[in-house]
């Protein structure tokens, strides 16, 4: 890789879940970034031609939030703060932040009112992406105001004299459409780099990381068939030789039909006699019974993976200090899992418990994927030569159905049309109901763990349902999913609903299995559909009507999981794959999730 060490951005880290993403928005333009903690900035200064403050989980108010060097705002360097960075600005330079009156996630409208600065090339209406609590009410002096939002007074501001700019959105996601053009034009109008970053030599730099990283040890890696997995398995197996690396593909007995006979295919296509194949379903399934709390169920599903790690060393007689455990970890992995120092919590990936964490602190893990998104990795494996059946399968995660399958301790009923919903709702027609079963979301860069809305009524178009999402996840606190029923029930038959104790075991899981197997089977039979969709998670609910469960759909675009929206599929498409689902032995009703991420998250846990 090239690039002059005067040449660069430094990206500071305050916790945000987009602040990797930054970094690399940056490269990609061909300038080298560097990401550093905000009380290590200063000793990144030198030679930087810009700074970009990321966003985080903290307010300015909070009791510790992370310090940045007062130097930093006088050392006549460019910055520009994103998100949290932009109060940052705003806080520390005398202007004033606020609790927003309104939360706001998602898509918003840029209305551009200022000079045509940062903003260069943006036209005004704007569609950009917003996650925050707190807003900035009165810009600093010297600022002027570049642009607005409906709900946001200040959501770009710049005092042109210091080279200082704030945004409010996030111009690094995908959901920021002119956020590439705002970011060049930081990068090379305000700050004045060159281009001289490429990254065309990226696969003999990850081999010659591996090869020194592992030395003479044997490397034992865990692989799924899924993309993450394998590129890094092939990239080891390319670095080393397939004599100094194992893989290990574990039947968890949360894996979907027929994974482990298309995964053989693949691999023996290849020629890859390197692997070993452990069915630890029964294993895994006692492991987790009768726990219902998402995170406790992904800790002890990680747990298990490493002792079936240390049981297959021993059978193979690598004695400790030979060998180290490959992982095919990639960056969200690690930021959801809160590893980055400012970082909040939104998930413990199964590759970041604290067992593992361990593990690597002592150097015993290699990950060559880790500082990458899943369109970087699907290239990598492009380039490596892997079929495109694989680099194109949709992502899978390592906990698998055990965290699409959803429990719960006790027995619930629906508790009803809470007022501020059913204001929302009916103004379009509809009906809403509060679920008493929580799913995870991501809102302001914190964790949320929230009730499920369901909304009913006249059929309505799709995007009618994700506008009263939209607003309800925005107005209304603790609300961070809705669904739509897709099944026709009864007006008042969701008042009889209950949420009934359940817990992951074998009949829930076939269930499970085949309405996933069947949802992907009508989606890819579709002509063009698949390709809307980046990944389709099928989720069971102990939502029941009398008899059976609840079936959710939660297909999603996206390019690198850090944002998402639903899937726009035809809504008699939707419907089609509804009735087919719902003459599933056990299936009473089937829903369609209409929230972005944020607020909710792609996985419901
Ligand atoms: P969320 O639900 O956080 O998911 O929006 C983002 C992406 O990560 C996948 N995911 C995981 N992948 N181990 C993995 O390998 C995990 O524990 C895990 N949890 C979520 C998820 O499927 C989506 O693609």
């Amino acid at each position: 890789m090239i690039g002059k060490s005067d040449n660069q951005i430094i990206v500071i880290n305050a916790g945000g879940q987009y602040c990797h993403m930054i970094a690399r928005r940056v490269r990609e333009a061909g300038v080298h970034a560097k990401v550093c903690s905000p009380m290590g900035a200063l000793a990144s200064l030198n030679g930087a031609k810009g700074v970009i403050i990321s966003g985080g989980p903290s307010s300015v108010y909070a009791d510790n939030p992370p310090k940045f060097p007062p130097k930093l705002f006088t050392s006549k360097i460019p910055i520009l703060g994103v998100c949290y960075g932009h109060q940052v600005l705003a806080h520390t330079l005398n202007g004033r932040v606020e609790p927003g009156v309104e939360h706001e996630y998602g898509a918003a409208i840029l209305n551009i009112v200022g000079q045509d600065t940062i903003l260069k090339g943006v036209v005004d209406k704007a569609p950009v992406w917003m996650s925050h609590g707190d807003e900035v009410v009165e810009a600093p002096p010297g600022f002027q105001i570049l642009a607005r939002t409906k709900t946001c007074k200040i959501a770009a501001m710049a005092d042109l004299n210091r080279k200082f700019f704030g945004l409010q959105f996030h111009p690094e996601v995908t959901d920021t459409p002119c956020g590439g053009r705002i970011l060049k034009n930081f990068i090379f109008d305000i700050c004045g780099c060159e281009k001289d970053w490429h990254i065309d030599s990226l696969i003999d730099h990850l081999k010659d990381r591996i090869k020194s990283h592992v030395g003479d040890r044997h490397v034992l890696f865990f692989v799924s068939g899924g993309v993450d997995s394998t590129v890094a398995f092939a990239l080891c197996t390319a670095a080393l030789s397939p004599d100094r690396v194992t893989g290990v593909f574990v039947d968890t007995g949360f894996m979907r039909k027929n994974e482990r006979i298309e995964l053989e295919k693949v691999f023996t296509r290849r020629g890859w006699n390197n692997i070993l194949y452990v069915d630890e379903s029964e294993y895994f399934l006692n492991a987790i019974q009768c726990k219902s709390d998402p995170e406790e169920k992904r800790k002890i599903i990680g747990d298990c993976f490493l002792d079936v790690q240390h049981r297959v060393g021993i059978q193979l007689g690598l004695t400790t200090g030979k060998w180290i455990l490959g992982q095919g970890t990639i960056y969200p992995d690690t930021i959801e899992s809160g590893h980055s120092q400012e970082a909040a919590v939104i998930k413990t990936h199964h590759n970041r418990v604290p067992a593992i964490q361990d593990l690597i602190a002592r150097g015993l893990i290699i990950e060559p994927l880790k500082d990458f998104y899943k369109d970087e990795v699907r290239e990598i494996g492009r380039q490596l030569g892997l079929p495109k059946s694989l680099i194109e399968k949709y992502p899978f995660p390592g906990p698998g159905l055990a965290v699409r399958c959803l429990c719960s301790k006790e027995n619930f009923s629906v508790e009803g049309q809470p007022k501020e919903l059913q204001k929302i709702a009916k103004k379009r027609g509809l009906r809403a109901w509060k679920v008493p079963l929580r799913t995870v979301g991501v809102q302001g860069d914190h964790r949320s763990y929230s009730h499920l809305v369901i909304l009913t009524g006249k059929s309505a178009k799709l995007e009618t349902y994700s506008e009263v999402a939209r607003t309800m996840t925005r107005k209304v606190r603790n609300t961070n999913r809705v669904a739509f029923l897709i099944t026709p029930i009864e007006p008042d038959r969701l008042k009889n609903a209950s949420v009934t104790n359940a817990y992951i075991d074998k009949r829930r899981l076939n269930l499970l299995r085949e309405a996933d197997a069947i949802s992907h089977e009508m989606l890819f039979n579709e002509k063009g559909l698949s390709a809307e969709v980046w990944q389709f998670p099928v989720v069971l609910l102990p939502l029941t009507l009398g008899s059976g469960e609840t079936i959710a759909l939660r297909p999603v675009s996206s390019t690198d999981a850090m944002t998402a929206r639903h899937a726009d599929l035809p809504l008699d498409f939707i419907k089609r794959l509804g009735r087919r689902l719902k003459k599933l032995e056990g299936v009473d009703m089937v829903l369609y999730d209409v929230t972005d991420k944020p607020p909710a998250t792609i996985e419901w846990e």
